[in-house]
């Protein structure tokens, strides 16, 4: 449509239609069984008439489904303004990919980014138009059971996957490739850094970090053109987000120049009553109004109120025209004035959906992204020693996680029968004990003295992360724990596979395995995938995108945190007075960006192109890299720096660069990065982004512990 005529259309419309724009039901509204819904109609303050003015519909799938009810609202809508559909396609569709941690493991955007095109593809062709991602909340606190949902806790890394994510759904032309889908960057802002890591916590961040760490992520999605973002629950300057007209406006829109749709989270206009900053949905309404909340996702408060407050007051019609406007151009921005089913076809989907070709990018993502923690020779598996798989996930199809929208868990492989198809029948078996999951212990100790080798499947079920699942302890389950005990005993080689959401305290069992793999939730692919690294087809790659802890009292942790006036260095460990804990090491078990692989890689020659960078000439720095194993291997080589002199604290460290590079047995190769100006700039202390001329140190590296060995001086 063009815009005249959709100018044309907002001024025809009559208030209620206007309201009803930015109210955003679940599908179950719309559902045959209208006895099932009085309650939640009044809840929602709806009525039949409401119901077939509102926008956008979340959580609807399936081609037929979006179809007819697509027809029967346009039928009863006035205007005939079609409907919009949104879902939580988080990391898939129906082919389910690894958790977005597990995504982040890969450090490979382009793949992410085909991840968003085939979710996009196969949702697109249910007749959805938007999906409620990426989250690209920055996150260093693992008892937050949504760190699942997060690609961790760099803010470079993060930039780099929400723009591979929203180039992924979004294509490059929305309006005419119908098998693309509109992107949400969510939750904005800081959801990823709830106190004490409890979910819908309040969050206490000051300004230059928020702008330092957190705000990026969000910006490089925004930037990307993504054409949504969502509020988050939580507080910013203690004012909830939802309501909080000075991040929305003039953060949100004014800096960081955001013209989409901003959608309230779930409930989340109505929970600034809870909150305690609203007396009543009708000044939650206002306040969310004001601070340019487009769409009300599930709370009564516009639905109730709304009209009322625009009738009363002319500042408050026009934000709400501005609101409206912004849905309408979305609308138009998909072509559903033109084509209000979109992509939806029965056909297409079933084409679309879960086939052979998305599986195996499926089974590739989930190869990348199994980060292998420890291996003192025992993997990859020998073909000819007894294998035993037992461990409470060995027979599980829990492998999608907490988000795996229309995944299928009886299309999901268990390890069991993804191991039985490559392992010798004849030195394999399997022993079932998922009681250990369960709480009790069980004892088939002596089945397992026959085996030279026992991979253990371990971990959390899905439920225990993902939204509202915060735990105080991130260790595996205690029975788990009794089994390794019981498996270190007899003496064999213990392979331990982690089935899991967020980095867990693996403490207490580093000294009773030999390996330790960790394959997250790894997706519709993931036993496959977890089978050939076990079996050596694959050589493992993923390097972690958070910190592991040693305990959970050094939480939040985080590589590039700030630096301190007393640090501890090594060579002053007897001192006392020293940021330090008197029972724990500072640093990370597993620390961000670590992995190892069956190969080794030696890093030699560090070269700097120049000592000296300006803001017209940057340098070079590069490295060797050479492959020291007998096999193939994939590394991931980061480059960290360090600002030695800044107006504000610096990090004792940061990412400002990657790169893969594949290197044959004995190959070596010299990597180079480009470092400009523009990576070396901060936030400041008036909140303006520059650099600052001085010393900075720089280090090329396997993982975040490199040593920052060279320097160059910005001259300015
Ligand atoms: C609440 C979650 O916080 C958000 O991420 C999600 O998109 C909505 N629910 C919709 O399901």
């Amino acid at each position: 449509m063009k815009i005249d005529a959709l100018k044309a259309l907002l001024n025809e419309m009559t208030t209620e239609e206007k309201v009803g724009q930015t109210i955003q039901l679940s599908a179950d509204f719309f559902s045959d069984q209208s006895e099932d819904i009085t309650g939640p109609m009044n809840e929602m303050a709806m009525t039949e008439e409401k119901k077939y003015q509102v926008g956008s519909v979340l959580g609807i799938s399936g081609a037929k489904e979006t179809i007819a009810l697509q027809k029967r609202y346009m039928e009863e809508n006035r205007l005939n303004i079609p409907l919009l559909f949104m879902a939580d396609i988080i990391h898939g569709d129906h082919t389910i990919f690894p958790i977005p941690l597990g995504l982040g493991a890969t450090w490979n955007p382009d793949l992410i980014k085909q991840t968003a095109q085939i979710s996009a593809k196969e949702a697109s062709a249910q007749g959805l138009h938007v999906t409620f991602s990426p989250m690209v909340d920055l996150v260093r606190d693992p008892r937050w059971g949504r760190v699942m949902e997060a690609t961790g806790e760099d803010k470079l890394l993060n930039k780099r996957y929400a723009r591979a994510f929203v180039e992924g759904y979004q294509g490059e032309d929305l309006k005419e490739d119908l098998t693309k889908l509109a992107a949400c960057v969510k939750h904005f802002a800081g959801y990823g850094a709830p106190r004490g890591g409890r979910d819908y916590n309040s969050v206490d961040l000051n300004e230059n970090t928020l702008r330092e760490h957190y705000l990026p992520a969000y910006q490089e999605g925004i930037d990307a053109g993504a054409k949504l973002v969502m509020t988050a629950f939580n507080t910013i300057d203690n004012i909830p987000a939802t309501g909080n007209k000075r991040l929305m406006r003039d953060i949100l829109r004014e800096e960081m120049a955001f013209d989409g749709v901003l959608i309230s989270d779930w409930g989340a206009i109505g929970e600034l009553v809870p909150h305690g900053v609203a007396e009543d949905n009708k000044a939650a309404a206002k306040q969310a109004l004001t601070a340019g909340v487009d769409i009300e996702m599930m709370s009564a408060a516009y639905s109730e109120h709304l009209v009322d407050l625009v009738n009363q007051d002319e500042t408050l019609k026009t934000l709400l025209d501005e609101s409206v406007w912004n849905i309408l151009k979305l609308k138009n921005d998909l072509g559903l004035f033109e084509q209000p089913y979109r992509g939806a076809n029965e056909t297409t989907e079933k084409e679309a959906v879960f086939s052979n070709e998305n599986k195996q990018v499926a089974l590739t993502v989930a190869e990348q992204s199994i980060v292998l923690l420890e291996n003192n020779g025992v993997l990859p598996l020998k073909k000819d020693s007894k294998l035993i798989l037992t461990g409470p996930l060995s027979q599980s199809t829990d492998l999608l996680g907490a988000w795996s929208w229309k995944g299928n868990r009886e299309q999901t492989t268990t390890l069991e029968d993804a191991m039985a198809a490559v392992a010798n029948p004849d030195v394999f078996s399997v022993i079932d004990d998922r009681t250990f999951l369960e709480g009790q212990n069980s004892f088939f100790m002596d089945d397992l003295r026959t085996a030279d080798t026992v991979v253990v499947a371990l971990g959390e079920s899905s439920e225990m992360s993902g939204e509202a699942a915060s735990r105080t302890n991130i260790k595996l389950p205690e029975n788990q724990l009794v089994l390794l005990r019981e498996l270190k005993k007899l003496n064999k080689k213990v392979v331990a596979v982690l089935i899991n959401g967020r980095p867990l305290d693996l403490s207490e069992v580093v000294p009773l395995v030999d390996a330790l793999v960790e394959a997250w939730f790894p997706g519709t692919m993931g036993a496959e995938a977890i089978t050939n690294i076990l079996f050596g087809k694959v050589n493992p790659s993923g390097k972690l995108p958070m910190s592991f802890p040693r305990s959970v009292g050094q939480i939040p942790l985080t590589y590039n945190e700030d630096s301190t006036g007393r640090p501890m260095t090594e060579g002053k460990r007897s001192e006392k007075y020293l940021s330090r804990y008197l029972d724990a090491e500072n640093t990370a078990l597993y620390p961000f960006g670590f992995g190892r692989s069956y190969t080794t890689f030696e890093y030699a020659n560090l070269t700097l192109s120049s000592q000296k960078i300006s803001e017209d000439d940057g340098l070079q720095v590069s490295v060797d890299v050479k492959n020291t194993g007998d096999v193939k291997g994939l590394e991931t080589v980061q480059v960290y720096l360090r600002d030695k002199v800044g107006e504000v604290v610096r990090p004792v460290k940061e990412l400002v660069d990657f790169k893969q590079v594949e290197c044959a047995p004995g190959e070596s190769k010299t990597i180079t990065f480009e470092i400009t100006e523009e990576q070396l700039r901060y936030s400041h202390a008036d909140h303006s982004v520059s650099s600052d001329a001085g010393t900075f140190l720089i280090g090329i590296g396997t993982d975040s512990s490199v040593t920052l060995s060279a320097s160059f001086e910005l001259e300015k």
